[in-house]
């Protein structure tokens, strides 16, 4: 292993920290047949913790898994399209009988049947308009997995985007399917807490009460610190605890933000080399300015009333009362009602979070980069170093 600081991708055990909590809940309700809501903001380790539970003996010895990550379709056919791909691609490894069987029951995904020219092995292979009925393959789909010789589990990765899809009723087709199933699980999972919280958690809505919610908060702080410098040690790389707990505080635990500068640190660290506080400074910029042009056209994409709401939000760092006369006066902005409408604006295109009253830049690294932008970089430099 290169760099034990995973950034995507499950390896193991090894490289998987803390959640114990979390994977026996987890695992618990899903053996005992509870389909499962798991929302947390981005990139906090939702599909980390379903890989992981996934591979835990309970599960991987008595069920078949599935996973589909559903953001980017944009109607059912191509919801369609991902889960029987998803089911297809399982059974590929098991042989001939299996695929031939998958395509005997969900019939309507024949055409997508072919062999590779060069290795002769099945592949899938059929255009999103080939779906003729959605509906009738979605219905083949739940027959087969009903039919299947162990119990299943599907997890639909960022469910929130059934929401989006044009096509009226979705929530209320899926939710037959899924309450008339007997021998299959489901795990929804998705960022968007509100509209999940809706589908699920709302009485007039399909799915209510259907499923339990599991939130996903940070890694446990103290865990972190001891799986990281595990790794360090291993490595022969010197790093100080004070160091892996300041980065861990200046993103607030934030999963991946954390591991992308361990990362970063670790790459950037020789063997025997006993790591500075200048390096680690170091390590978080290369980190953030290593996105500098994505954050760049973010930015200039951004009407001017938009950028100076979100140069204000990130310079503040968690901004309370945005359209109070003292933060408009501070940050010389127009008004409250056009502050408002640039944060809602912001809010819907992912720019912002919204923690009650509180507002931030949601991807952190996207925040300090405002910062450094904007002439402030005092967040990049661990202001807490005094502390130490
Ligand atoms: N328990 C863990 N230990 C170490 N690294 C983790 C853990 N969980 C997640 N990660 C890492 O954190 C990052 C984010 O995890 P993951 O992709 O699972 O989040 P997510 O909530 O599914 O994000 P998104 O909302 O963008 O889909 C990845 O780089 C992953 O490798
Ligand atoms: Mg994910």
């Amino acid at each position: 292993m290169k760099n034990p600081f995973l950034l995507k991708g499950y390896i193991s055990d090894e490289y998987f920290c803390g959640r114990k909590k979390e994977t026996a809940d987890f695992t618990r309700f899903i053996t005992n047949g509870n389909n499962v809501v798991l929302v947390s903001p981005r990139r906090m380790g939702k599909t980390g913790l379903i890989e992981h539970c996934f591979r835990q003996k309970a599960i991987s010895k008595n069920y078949h898994t599935f996973f589909v990550d559903i953001y980017a379709t944009r109607n059912l056919q191509e919801f369609v399209y991902k889960l029987g791909k998803e089911i297809f691609e399982r059974l590929k490894p098991r042989g001939k009988k299996f695929v031939e069987n998958f395509f005997s029951v969900i019939s309507s995904l024949r055409p997508a049947f072919k062999l590779d020219e060069i290795t002769g092995a099945p592949i899938f292979d059929i255009g999103i308009s080939e779906i003729r009925s959605a509906e009738i393959t979605l219905e083949e789909i739940f027959k087969y997995l009903n039919a299947s010789d162990k119990p299943c589990i599907v997890a639909i990765d960022e469910f929130q985007q059934i929401a989006k899809y044009p096509e009226k009723n979705i929530d209320a087709i899926l939710r037959t399917h899924v309450q008339k199933t007997t021998k299959t699980t489901f795990i929804f999972s998705g960022s968007q807490r509100h509209i999940l919280h809706n589908m699920f958690f709302s009485a007039s809505q399909p799915f209510y009460q259907s499923s339990v919610l599991q939130s996903l908060d940070a890694i446990d702080k103290k865990e972190y610190v001891v799986f990281a410098d595990k790794h360090f040690r291993r490595a022969e790389k010197v790093v100080d605890r004070s160091f892996i707990e300041r980065c861990y505080d200046l993103f607030e635990g934030h999963t991946f933000y954390v591991q992308a500068v361990m990362n970063q640190l670790f790459s950037e660290l020789d063997e025997y080399e006993n790591c500075t506080e200048k390096k680690v400074m170091k390590a978080i910029r290369n980190r953030v300015f290593s996105y500098e042009t994505l954050f760049s056209e973010i930015l200039n994409l951004l009407p001017e009333k938009q950028k100076e709401v979100l140069c204000a939000v990130a310079k503040e760092g968690k901004a309370q009362s945005i359209t109070s006369g003292d933060f408009i006066k501070k940050y010389s902005l127009h008004s409250a009602a056009s502050t408002q409408t640039a944060a809602r604006q912001l809010l819907e295109k992912e720019i912002f979070m919204r923690n009650e009253n509180t507002y931030s830049v949601y991807d952190r690294f996207f925040g300090l980069w405002l910062q450094a932008y904007y002439g402030d970089e005092k967040h990049l430099f661990l202001q807490n170093s005094s502390k130490k």
